[in-house]
């Protein structure tokens, strides 16, 4: 894939849950590889569904939704699967593995990919020592704290350097100081040419940074820079 060619595409989509009313409408836009994005808007207005719809864990109720070039609205199992091992997800609520140790989530993708298992424990202490939780990679997740939680849900959506990483408020639980480290990771992901969309209500967090902003207000996306 050339560097302009989107790895994501919306056209006119739309999501309702269930019978309620749309909660996304008429989303038209797409995603280039090498790019970094913010999804802004108020608590409520639709950022972690626009999320879901990125990692196929929704599907557009209405309209086309194509990532890597496949409609994920007929996308097989297999090829949804292989589709995700290129995308890295860090979710708003962690969704971190309660039975397997701290060391053992973030080697997880890797394990996955078929990595072999000292490569794998190799490259997650590293990615634990970068994000400050050296000291922690035999302790449980639901033994730490938010911020600590989120730090490594963040090493294991970056482990395998994905083409697509996604992060539905990533600074929510840190502090400034471990921000903006966060912020650094992503920007050096783009750098390398990844697709970087990440979903904030943090005005001040977007405005530190000269990205683009797609902001969702009243079910509509409106590109603001
Ligand atoms: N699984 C769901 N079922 C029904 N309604 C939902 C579900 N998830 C989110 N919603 C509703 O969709 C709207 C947008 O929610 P969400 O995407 O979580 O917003 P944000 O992430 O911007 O705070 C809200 O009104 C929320 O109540
Ligand atoms: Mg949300």
């Amino acid at each position: 894939m050339s560097e302009d060619s989107p790895v994501v595409s919306f056209e006119k989509v739309m999501v309702h849950y269930k019978d309620g009313a749309p909660i996304l409408s008429d989303i038209s836009l797409s995603f280039k590889k090498k790019s970094f994005s913010f999804i802004t808007g108020a608590s409520g207005a639709g950022k972690t569904t626009f999320m879901r719809l990125l990692y196929a864990g929704i599907k557009p109720s209405s309209g086309k939704l194509t990532v890597f070039g496949k409609d994920i609205s007929s996308i097989s199992g297999d090829e949804l699967c292989r589709l995700r091992q290129k995308i890295g997800v860090v979710f708003q609520d962690f969704n971190l593995l309660n039975y397997l140790t701290v060391l053992e989530n973030v080697a997880l993708p890797l394990k996955v990919i078929g990595e072999p298992i000292d490569s794998r424990l190799v490259q997650a202490k590293e990615i634990l020592d970068w994000v400050g939780l050296g000291n922690c990679f035999n302790a449980y997740p639901d033994t730490l704290s938010g911020g600590q939680k989120q730090r490594i849900a963040i090493a294991r959506a970056v482990i395998t350097r994905p083409e697509i990483l996604l992060a539905d408020e990533p600074t929510g639980n840190v502090d400034d100081q471990i921000a903006n480290k966060l912020m650094n990771l992503f920007s050096g992901m783009y750098k390398m040419g990844t697709c970087v969309i990440i979903a904030t209500h943090s005005r001040r967090f977007v405005e530190s940074f000269n990205y683009g902003e797609l902001h969702i207000e009243n079910g509509k996306i409106i590109r603001k820079r």
